[in-house]
């Protein structure tokens, strides 16, 4: 049996929000069981600010979802800056908004919730005089700078509905989520900086719309003050364009709890990355709720989440969960070891960070550094971290706990997804006792469902199976842009009547949840998430391959690394691996990249065709001895031969 783990006495005592011990949660969790509806209508009620209040909470649900999407608090009207940032100015004008930690160590500046008001409210009225209307698609590339968040606002303020793209991604997946949104307008900055190195955002924007007409707009924030190339008629600077003007018409666009807020695109097992599509008011609700109950939030924290803005966990937990709640919000630019594996930890010393939220994958990164880089700082202002994006392996959860928490932090293990909105199993900071590695309790509304996927029945008690959730919260996505069979076919017809996580998962003995990992063929190295898919089409659009299958491989640091069965067209038996990588991080970005190849004389199929991926992962994994049944495959010599080629690779 796992140790259970009390609630350290500091993060026990203070707590002010109403959960604060199991008896709470229990109580609440039977809130929301008795009157689901009016548990989320009083939440939304109590924590945003509306123009018209909502009478009604969830239409729909996981059967009708096939003709329309479910909704949430649909007769409403709101603007989602009001709540976070014109009440703020009401009543904490000089609190701090935003910290902002450039790439050196020390460089940065802050914002106060009026200054951020104020440059959201510029950047709303550039972006209107630029055209932009409600309604309409921004793409958001840029790094990890205060704009980022103020660009986000600005559409969010105007009604317009932005789609945040990972600097990360190469021209081409850019171009690509252009043209699926058709977005009329980019936000981007001369260069990225992340650990000493510059990252080419406006050069790999000019390279995406040079085959795409529909961009109208082109806004530069000038970050590092390189010479970039520039279109007449196209390319406005920000610092031109953010200004105060006379034409300032700066007031939030009220728009319907409907609305959508933001697009934002995720990988999935097959096909081309989705765009999901999260709405305003139940958005919102979700993350602000979430963000001060999971993480215990009072009024003094400084709260720095290191993840970036093109992910889920920065649009959720930077910018709008925190600043719904009124929250001091960390923002950081470089990396974890940059200058050196003490960077957090001088960063946590210097701004009083006290609740700190990362991911497994900088943390194994972190330990392989020992206790020395952490020592030397004074953390003790810490009470909470958090972690997200991957299982943390029991390790790696000790090490935080002990050399990061000095025993007197809770950890609170974060599960959801992009598609989730928020946070939906993880502790309570203030309540929940921890086992190393358990994401724990579902959060009130939250209903996971494990299912046999042998016999599609649920498993009660302990048990294992696939992870769904039984009823609808309001941070659930609600459909895939321009595709909502697409979002009924992955996520409601595996199950009918539940949503499919595609996530295995372990319900223990006293109701606690292990996420084993993905049970599709969505891989997760490093917290980003990659189809394998997508690694299958860029490697078959080289020459030098035939046929490719992708699958995941545990790594030590990664979770998971990336191994490529490559048919060659030549039968030299020599990878071009640098050739092959390039391809791969043209068609994806940087941050893909192919762990190993192996050359094999062809791939294990199925007499329809059908590549069988599990004998491949097992190969990959190196359990050649545990393949299984192997008799429906057309030609099973392949197998002896992609086995032996795995062990003279070893
Ligand atoms: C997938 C979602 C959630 C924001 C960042 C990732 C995995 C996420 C955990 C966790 C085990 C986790 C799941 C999930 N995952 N958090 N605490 N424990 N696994 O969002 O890119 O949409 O990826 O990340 O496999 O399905 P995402």
């Amino acid at each position: 049996m796992a140790k259970l783990y009390s609630v350290p006495q500091r993060v026990r005592d203070g707590g002010q929000q109403p959960i604060r011990s199991m008896s709470d949660y229990t109580d609440v969790s039977n809130q929301w069981v008795e009157h689901p509806n009016d548990f989320w209508l009083a939440e939304t009620k109590k924590s945003l600010s509306w123009e018209d209040e909502p009478s009604v909470g969830l239409e729909g649900d996981y059967h009708t979802v096939c003709h329309e999407p479910f909704s949430w608090f649909a007769d409403g009207r709101l603007n989602v800056t009001e709540s976070c940032l014109d009440r703020h100015v009401r009543s904490q004008p000089d609190k701090t908004a935003i910290i902002w930690e450039g790439d050196e160590p020390g460089d940065g500046r802050t914002l106060t919730y009026r200054e951020l008001h104020a440059e959201v409210c510029r950047a709303a009225a550039a972006l209107r005089r630029l055209g932009v209307c409600s309604g309409d698609r921004v793409i958001i590339y840029m790094g990890m700078v205060p704009e980022a968040a103020v660009a986000m606002l600005a559409c969010a303020r105007i009604g317009a509905v932005h789609s945040v793209v990972f600097g990360g991604f190469s021209s081409e997946a850019l171009r690509d989520r252009i043209d699926d949104c058709g977005a009329k307008l980019v936000i981007t900055q001369d260069q990225g900086l992340r650990g000493g190195r510059p990252i080419p955002l406006k050069a790999t924007v000019d390279d995406a719309l040079a085959k795409t007409d529909l961009v109208q707009s082109v806004l530069v924030y000038r970050r590092t003050g390189i010479e970039v190339g520039w279109v007449d008629n196209r390319d406005v600077w920000w610092h031109e364009a953010v200004v105060d003007g006379t034409d300032m018409v700066s007031g939030p666009e009220y728009v319907h709890s409907e609305h959508p807020l933001f697009i934002l695109y995720t990988s999935g097992s097959t096909g081309r990355p989705k765009g999901l599509v999260h709405t305003c008011a139940g958005y919102l609700t979700y993350t602000a709720y979430t963000h001060r109950t999971v993480f215990d939030l009072r009024p003094d924290d400084v709260y720095a989440c290191v993840a970036d803005v093109g992910w889920i966990t920065g649009h959720s937990y930077i910018v709008y969960g925190p600043l719904a709640n009124g929250a001091t919000s960390l923002m950081f630019e470089s990396t974890p070891l940059y200058p050196d594996a003490g960077r957090y930890w001088d960063l946590v010393e210097r701004h009083k960070v006290s609740i700190f939220y990362t991911a497994p994958t900088a943390i194994r990164a972190l330990a392989a550094h020992g206790e020395e880089p952490v020592d030397k700082y004074d953390i003790s202002s810490l009470r909470v971290l958090g972690t997200v994006g991957e299982p943390i392996n029991p390790d790696a959860w000790e090490w935080y706990y002990s050399v990061v928490g000095k025993n007197r932090c809770n950890i609170v293990d974060t599960w959801w997804q992009t598609e989730t909105g928020g946070i939906c199993i993880a502790p309570v900071a203030s309540a929940t006792p921890t086992k190393a590695g358990s994401a724990t309790l579902p959060l009130p509304g939250i209903r996971p469902v494990l299912i046999d996927p042998a016999t599609q029945k649920t498993r009660a008690g302990p048990a294992q199976g696939h992870l769904c959730l039984e009823h609808s919260w309001p941070g659930q996505a609600r459909t895939v842009w321009g595709d909502h069979a697409r979002f009924v076919q992955t996520y409601f017809s595996t199950y009918p009547g539940l949503y499919f996580t595609g996530d295995g998962c372990r319900r223990d003995d006293d109701g606690y949840y292990w996420i084993t990992g993905r049970i599709d063929d969505v891989l997760n190295v490093s917290g980003h998430r990659m189809g394998t898919a997508e690694f299958e089409a860029a490697l078959v659009s080289n020459d030098a391959v035939a046929e490719a299958a992708v699958v995941g491989y545990p790594h030590a640091i990664k979770g998971q690394g990336v191994y490529a069965f490559v048919v060659l067209n030549s039968n030299n038996g020599n990878v071009p691996i640098d050739q092959l990588n390039q391809t791969v991080r043209t068609a994806i970005g940087a941050h893909a990249r192919v762990d190993r190849f192996q050359s094999v004389p062809g791939l294990p199929k199925t007499r329809s065709g059908k590549v069988m991926r599990r004998i491949l992962r097992k190969v990959a994994e190196g359990q050649t001895d545990a393949l299984g049944d192997i008799s429906t495959l057309a030609d099973q010599s392949v197998v002896a031969a992609i086995i032996q080629g795995a062990a003279t690779q070893r």
